[in-house]
């Protein structure tokens, strides 16, 4: 017999790299549905103001500076719960597209500790307290990136086909155990911050990459994705689910209109 809709009266959500984007997106779309969102991120001040606005629209949420890579910062995190019942592993991002002739190691080795170690030190620290809560769920943001390269992906698609491996492995170790293992993989997402982090602050290399795509996925329809997914009944698990625009047809086959 299916068992019933995770009920989320009371449980917590934690949110990493809520500060902004897709994270913010999807914090505030957990609260709504009815989840306790703890919002965590580097920026302290867009955490708070983002709590703050999500409480005052009725729901329940807080914030939690924290930087994902920071193991001991992490643990001492994960100390305030005895359970939780959703992780949301969203912190990452890319950075430069360059060659592999070229890449920067720093810039490789800095997307490997946020995208991977950042989703590992999570997942590790607080796995425990998932597995308590009877009904956990782990969600691992990779990308489409995760599954395919391009030219100029470098370290980002390294990185995320790193997250994806870790979602992978994980779901395989910890079966029989009360937690699903949920991987969402977007491709062109039109964040405020994304592509400006990847080149640098560039405005210009930054407006490109969306240059005539009529209509890339928003942080929204990626929250909502994730919504959707962790909702389901307590026995269904969403392995992997890839969404990308209608006018992305693949990492390199995109539609741009003149
Ligand atoms: N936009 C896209 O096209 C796209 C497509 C596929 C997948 N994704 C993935 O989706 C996720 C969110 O992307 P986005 O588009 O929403 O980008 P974004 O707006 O740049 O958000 C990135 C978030 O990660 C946080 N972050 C970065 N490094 C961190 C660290 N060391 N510790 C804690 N938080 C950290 C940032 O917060 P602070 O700076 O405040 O710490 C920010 O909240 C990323 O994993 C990205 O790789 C994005």
């Amino acid at each position: 017999m299916p068992t019933a809709a995770p009920s989320t009266t009371s449980r917590i959500a934690i949110v990493t790299g809520a500060s902004s984007g897709i994270g913010a997106a999807t914090a505030r779309q957990l609260a709504a549905a009815g989840y306790r969102v703890v919002l965590t991120a580097r920026r302290k001040d867009r955490i708070e103001a983002l709590a703050e606005e999500i409480t005052n629209a009725g729901h329940a949420a807080t914030a939690y500076q924290l930087d994902v890579t920071d193991r001991a910062a992490v643990d001492e995190f994960a100390t305030a719960f005895k359970t939780i019942g959703v992780l949301i592993n969203n912190a990452g991002g890319a950075l430069g597209a360059d060659p592999i002739a070229t890449g920067d190691p720093a810039d490789w080795r800095t997307m490997y500790e946020t995208n991977v170690i950042g989703t590992l030190n999570l997942t590790q620290a607080l796995l425990p307290k998932l597995v308590a809560s009877g009904d956990g769920t782990v969600v691992v943001i990779s990308s489409t990136a995760g599954h395919g390269t391009y030219e100029g992906g470098g370290g980002y698609v390294a990185a995320k086909h790193g997250a994806h491996v870790l979602a992978e492995t994980l779901r395989l170790e910890i079966v029989g155990q009360p937690v699903r293992v949920i991987e969402i993989a977007p491709g062109m997402v039109r964040t405020d911050e994304f592509a400006l982090t990847r080149f640098n602050g560039d405005e210009e290399r930054a407006a490109k990459v969306y240059q005539g795509v009529a209509e890339p996925l928003t942080a929204d329809d990626v929250a909502e994705t994730v919504t959707w997914a962790v909702t389901r009944p307590s026995h269904v698990n969403v392995d992997l689910l890839v969404l990308r625009p209608r006018a992305q047809a693949s990492n390199t086959k995109v539609h741009r209109e003149q």
